[in-house]
């Protein structure tokens, strides 16, 4: 069955504080849409826990590019949308509830004058590449939360530090939500699904799989006995200078203070950011 289209976050948010009154497990699924299966196991996993109290509870998901995360000079404007598509697939994923502003208006008017501030984990990788961005995004995402008051709400690991973001808000902020962290979903070959993965011409898509070969090639020298992190970053940055055109950054951080590791202890992340023509790709896997 489609999921219920709701454009309207005020009546958005009446109805699902009503549904939570009502005794339902609400579980929502923040997106910007364009859908693919990343978001869709996301949104199966929402299902799922949105279920486990055993009776049926409310899966939602929003759909909305939010401008305020979008740098000058980046990809706003041509950012892909297909929200009929991506109502369809909400609808095979188990979705019952989709809201999809139609104006970005309708979510930041232009009285707008409130923004979050995550310092410590948004200060290195993205956060120092995209001024901005992660202040966008947690102010996004806490109006999402305060305008669904979910029981839970999940994110995918593919964007590591936006996830790192969102946690030290609702731990610092002490918002009443569990934040859920799901593993990347990746193609066959190794690359890591992505909304901008269009972007991609068939010869920018086969040069992209550099970062995630890169990257699984530094696991497989962890397991191997490698810890040098330095020795690490070089060889991944080597690895994936042979594939993009321009690498961003190349870390080994600690998984949660997203601190530069010195060495590979079990559960470093290794993240990668670079451009692959015109197209800003990001990357990481978690080190054994
Ligand atoms: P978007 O890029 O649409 O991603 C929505 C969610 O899907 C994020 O939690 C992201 O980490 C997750 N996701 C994307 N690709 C994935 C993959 N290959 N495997 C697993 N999960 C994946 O992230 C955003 O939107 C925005 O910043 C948002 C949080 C919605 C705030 O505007």
């Amino acid at each position: 069955m489609k999921p219920e289209l709701v454009t309207d976050p005020a009546e958005w948010q009446a109805r699902c504080i009503s549904a939570r009154e009502g005794g339902a497990r609400v579980v929502l699924v923040p997106t910007m849409g364009f859908l693919h299966e990343g978001h869709l196991s996301l949104m199966r996993a929402a299902r799922r826990r949105a279920d486990e109290g055993g009776r049926p509870g409310l899966v939602v998901a929003s759909i909305f590019v939010n401008p305020t995360q979008f740098g000058p000079g980046e990809d706003l404007a041509r950012y892909p949308r297909d929200l009929d598509g991506d109502l369809a697939k909400c609808a095979s994923a188990g979705v019952d509830r989709v809201l999809a502003p139609s104006a970005p208006e309708q979510v930041f008017a232009p009285a707008h004058q409130t923004w979050i501030e995550v310092t410590g984990v948004s200060q290195g990788l993205c956060g120092a590449k995209r001024p901005g961005h992660f202040r966008g995004v947690a102010t996004v995402v806490a109006k999402l939360l305060n305008l669904t008051r979910p029981h839970v709400a999940l994110f995918g690991e593919k964007d590591y530090q936006q996830l790192q973001v969102i946690r030290a808000m609702v731990r610092d902020l002490s918002m009443d939500v569990e934040i859920a962290g799901m593993p990347i979903v990746r193609e066959p070959d190794g690359l890591a699904l992505s909304s901008r993965n269009a972007y991609l011409s068939k010869e920018e898509r086969e040069r992209a799989l550099a970062l995630s070969r890169a990257l699984f090639a530094a696991r497989d020298r962890v397991a191997a006995g490698e810890r040098d992190a330095g020795a690490l970053r070089a060889a991944i940055e080597k690895g994936v200078a042979a594939g993009v055109d321009r690498v961003e950054y190349v870390e080994l951080v600690h998984p949660e203070t997203l601190a530069p590791a010195v060495r590979a202890e079990p559960g470093t992340v290794a993240l990668v950011a670079a451009y692959v023509g015109r197209t800003r790709l990001i990357d990481n896997v978690k080190l054994p």
